[in-house]
């Protein structure tokens, strides 16, 4: 019996104070894989994350929208958990850094480095707003460059000449949080002495606990030399007070990396299997992974381990910092519409696929991945519909109908099927080294494989003769097992399709021991379309929809206050289902003259063409719908408009103050013409 392996992973944990983008995606997918891929190989693979809720800038956005930090992060935390949901990560416990455990622990591992001299107190110089009465971090300080003097550049470095600098050497220096000048002022600070951990960190960050480019990177920092690290901030701020300071706060990059312990220690107190002593404490047997943007490899290779050390922790067996995430070859920008909120994403398009686009990209080094929606489209389309799941279309339907659904007896391919058990375990390799790009040629190379079998046998040609139905219930069956492994092999990526597919074969979740047992003599169920393609219209109504997240305002807290409309008379199932609601596409939509509320739009039942006039001209614009599915009232009677006949109504949801209104739009999959129930 292979060793049963104890792993925690954990994905850095995102601010709560804005919404997650395809970006963000990336590292969280590929964890997300790799996860997923351990538990099929019987580890125990624990994964946790949580909200980063601490910081300056939390506290200014609570500001800004009248609701307090607690409730901000609160808010984003539920957004965040559904976005990551939506994209099928599975984290064990999704915490926040603003809980009781994460107090706790901040407070003890402080102690322990004040206990050991780890941590000094001196006077530093900062920037300080005097209306606003608080030191400025140096992304709220704006001024002059101190070098090509380009105006409104940040407090640390200029966009235009790349110089990088001090905010006290900026030129006319001012406060983005009021306009005022700010002054210097003085405030004592605790730094911990990151360079008593120098001979440790240098031996650690050779040890194979880091990918060679972030050894590389590190070797330079250990060059410059290692500097004291600022883990304290003055008031107002909302993080942890110090314990015996007045007004002073633990720095949120102190308590951050602390969260996933504490996330942890939450997630133990519902899973007696776990514990902080076995997964955390100096000498451990257990494995720790960190997935992190390179952006944060500092915090994460230097203090983090020197942090744990210190105070009796054990350090991270590896640490894996994913590249950013490019679109057309471009930083995702505002301006030219390709910054994607990954619920704009999921409204429009199917998750799996953008894990599926992503590994096939994903390699273990620290490389910018590129997203392009045309080439996207087209390798899902390929690979996806046109070779896996067309291996199952092709067989599972046959086998239904000629065969009461029974698999045959025994394998009629041993030897073919033996190719493809043994490069599942080339393909396992891969997953463990997080090479998921070259993963998933292996696998393709099978899916072509499989498609070349059917192709070479021809089953619906042999069905025509009776004599050969053996052969076919045979071939088809051939053709499922290998369907079978491609699903198990791709079951990290693909969870959702997965889990479909073990219905469809009426088969236990898979793991990867499976691949050596093929199905025989087995009823599978009945076939349903596992997958269809990308429409370049959805990916069209995705872009139009992510410039359109750009002019709505941000989304208002659901405080008490906000006022819903008051609920009807209550009715009875037999009045609701007098109402015909229907998916229609939206075929063209229109201004009409002589309305200012009015579009006119032709839509599509599937089988049928109408025309409906909406009021929603102050929500949406005509070009915005085209493409779109919603849903209608199909069975609204004919009403003469002075514009025309309107052939049934659009449902929205609409805000109770009438200023907002907002199309109801079904998920990926559903088509023009679908009873909605
Ligand atoms: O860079 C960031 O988005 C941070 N919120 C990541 C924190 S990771 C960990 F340290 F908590
Ligand atoms: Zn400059």
């Amino acid at each position: 019996m292979p060793q049963i392996r104890r792993i925690l992973v954990t994905s850095a944990l995102p601010y709560a104070n804005g919404s997650l983008h395809l970006g963000h995606l990336v590292g969280y997918i590929q964890a997300d894989t790799w996860v997923r891929f351990q538990r099929m190989q019987n580890h125990l693979c624990s994964y946790v994350c949580g909200s980063d809720s601490h910081g300056t800038p939390i506290m200014i956005q609570a500001e800004k929208m009248g609701i307090t930090p607690e409730q901000l992060v609160e808010q984003v935390r539920q957004e965040h958990q559904a976005d990551f949901a939506g994209f099928y990560i599975a984290f064990d416990n999704y915490y926040t850094t603003h809980s009781p455990e994460n107090k706790a622990l901040v407070e003890s591992i402080f102690q322990r480095h004040k206990e050991q001299g780890n941590i000094v107190k001196r006077k530093i110089k900062q920037f300080f707003d005097p209306d606003k009465n608080m030191f400025l971090p140096d992304r709220f300080i704006k001024g002059e460059c101190p070098r090509c003097k380009a105006a409104d550049q940040y407090g640390d470095n200029c966009e235009v000449c790349g110089a990088t600098y001090q905010p006290t050497e900026l030129n006319n220096p001012y406060s983005t949080l009021s306009g005022a000048k700010p002054i210097e002022k003085e405030s004592d600070h605790y730094f911990f002495k990151l360079q008593s951990y120098a001979d440790l960190l240098q031996q650690w960050t050779h040890h194979g606990h880091l990918q060679e480019q972030v050894t590389n990177k590190l070797d330079e920092w250990f060059q410059a030399g290692l500097q004291e690290w600022d883990i304290s901030r003055d008031a107002p701020y909302f993080g942890f007070a110090i314990p015996g300071e007045q007004n002073k706060y633990f720095y949120c990059w102190l308590d951050a990396p602390v969260g996933y312990i504490a996330s942890f220690q939450n997630l133990c107190a519902r899973r007696p299997d776990l514990t902080v002593t076995d997964y955390w404490m100096a000498d451990s047997k257990t494995e720790l992974y960190h997935f992190i943007g390179k952006d944060i490899i500092y915090f994460h290779a230097l203090f983090w381990p020197a942090v744990l050390h210190g105070a009796n922790y054990r350090m991270p067996t590896a640490i894996f910092a994913n590249g950013f995430l490019t679109i057309d070859g471009q930083k995702m920008s505002k301006s030219r519409g390709t910054f994607i909120k990954a619920r704009t994403y999921l409204n429009h398009l199917n998750p799996e696929h953008l894990r599926y686009y992503f590994a096939t990209k994903l390699s273990s080094r620290i490389e910018d991945i590129d997203i392009n929606f045309d080439d996207f489209a087209k390798r899902i389309n390929a690979d996806l519909v046109g070779k896996y799941v067309n291996i199952a279309s092709r067989c599972a339907s046959f086998l239904n109908k000629h065969f009461a659904s029974q698999l045959s007896a025994d394998c009629c391919e041993p030897t073919l099927y033996k190719q493809f058990t043994e490069a599942g375990n080339a393909i396992a390799e891969k997953f463990a080294a997080l090479e998921f790009n070259q993963a998933l040629r292996h696998i393709m190379a099978l899916a072509d494989r499989a498609n070349q079998y059917i192709d070479e046998k021809k089953p619906w040609a042999l069905i025509k003769n009776s004599e050969h139905k053996t052969e076919v219930q045979a071939i088809c069956s051939m053709g499922i097992n290998l369907f079978r492994l491609l699903t198990l092999y791709l079951k990290p990526i693909l969870p959702h399709t997965a889990q479909q597919v073990e219905e469809l074969l009426n088969i236990p979740s898979l793991t990867w021991a499976d691949k050596d047992h093929p199905l025989v003599n087995h009823t599978i169920r009945e076939f349903r379309p596992l997958m269809v393609r990308v429409m370049p219209e959805q990916i069209h109504a995705m872009k139009v929809a992510a410039q359109q997240d750009l002019t709505i305002a941000p989304t208002q807290p659901h405080t008490k206050e906000c006022k819903m409309h008051p609920l009807k008379e209550q009715i009875n199932i037999e009045d609701f289902a007098k109402v015909d609601l229907r998916i229609a596409k939206i075929l063209h939509a229109e201004e009409v003259e002589g309305s200012d509320k009015l579009l006119r739009l032709e839509v599509d039942l599937g089988n049928e063409k109408r025309q409906i006039f909406a009021g929603i001209r102050a929500s949406y614009q005509p070009q915005q719908l085209i493409g779109q599915l919603t849903v209608i009232v199909a069975n609204l009677a004919p009403r003469k408009m002075r514009f025309g006949i309107s052939e049934g109504m659009v449902v929205v949801a609409g805000d109770p103050e009438g200023k907002g209104l907002w199309l109801i739009q079904p998920e990926t999959g559903a088509q023009p013409g679908m009873q909605v129930k």
